[in-house]
């Protein structure tokens, strides 16, 4: 059973000093630099683990728009991920699948262009679409943001980014230009880069492409490797972010036990806990983050935040 009612006031405590320090009650900041885990300490002052709304808050709003980042904010979420994908004609945009179909009215709008991926329409083609009406008719005309668009926007919410580059097999030099937008909107100076953005991919070779352009950079990869293969993954990455049925708490104490990229202990945030129960259960495990779709349900679950 995780319950820490003297952590969850602590944490309030806590929380609001560091942002009066210009900090963040985050795993990012609470320890000493890029890629450090809180100390135990820390994690017991602090209560449950960072909580992550996954593609906004996309149990109450429509996935990767800005609705979805501007309902986290409403329910008091600083921490909101997303996925980066690229247009025929080069935008960066922020879209969970590789085609347009689900997520947008794209099969309406331009009914010959099946399959409808996202790298065969132009920046211009998508701005089109509707991205809310699937999910709900009160969210008709949400767009599927650009990156600068989102960026600009989590910026004015005072909110911090796990930005996940999806599918970057299919979009060379992806990393790069992610790098290139996030410095051009100021996301890639000290106080952003230690304490606002972790970068994140299912495919370990964009990680280490990322961490090789920008070393000071916070990253996570997601997947579950072996306990024997850790290792290779701490030389170049921070966390190791997996899928919450696949873990145990001995695998993640084995992330503990190494130090990451940066010289600190390797976090593990896990994905997608919707619902009291598994949140409970992976935090017990010792998870330091969990990433969901009901952020609301998971911190009260866990006394996160
Ligand atoms: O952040 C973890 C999670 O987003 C990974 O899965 O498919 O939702 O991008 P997916
Ligand atoms: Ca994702």
């Amino acid at each position: 059973m995780y319950v820490r009612p003297a952590a969850a006031a602590a944490a309030a405590f806590l929380g609001f000093t560091l942002t009066l320090l210009g900090g963040t009650a985050s795993s990012a900041a609470t320890g000493n630099g890029p890629g450090s885990a809180p100390s135990p300490a820390d994690r017991a002052a602090l209560g449950g683990p960072v909580v992550y709304a996954h593609r906004g808050a996309s149990a109450y709003a429509p996935e990767n728009t800005l609705d979805a980042i501007d309902m986290a904010m409403r329910l008091g979420f600083e921490w909101v991920e997303n996925d980066v994908q690229r247009t025929k004609d080069g935008e960066l945009v922020v879209i969970h699948d590789d085609t347009l179909s689900r997520t947008t009215d794209v099969e309406e709008v331009f009914p010959d262009r099946a399959p409808w991926r996202v790298k065969d329409f132009t920046a211009a083609e998508i701005a089109r679409l509707d991205a809310g009406s699937w999910f709900d008719e009160q969210f008709a005309g949400a767009g599927v943001p650009t990156l600068r668009e989102y960026m600009e926007r989590v910026g004015r919410n005072q909110q911090r980014l796990l930005l996940e580059i999806k599918k970057p097999e299919l979009y060379p030099g992806i990393e790069q230009q992610t790098l290139n937008l996030l410095g051009e909107l100021g996301w890639l100076d000290e106080r952003h880069v230690t304490r606002r953005l972790v970068v994140q991919s299912f495919s370990a070779a964009s990680v280490r492409i990322v961490h090789g352009l920008r070393p000071d950079l916070v990253t996570a990869f997601l997947g579950t490797p072996t306990v024997a293969d850790l290792p290779k993954y701490a030389e170049f990455t921070d966390r190791i972010n997996p899928w919450h049925t696949t873990i145990s708490a001995e695998w993640v104490a084995a992330v503990h036990g190494l130090l990451g990229a940066h010289g600190r202990t390797m976090e593990v945030d896990t994905w997608i806990v919707d619902d009291a129960a598994t949140a409970r259960k992976v935090a017990d495990m010792g998870v330091d983050g969990i990433i969901t779709n009901a952020p609301d349900v998971v911190r009260a679950a866990v006394n996160g935040f």
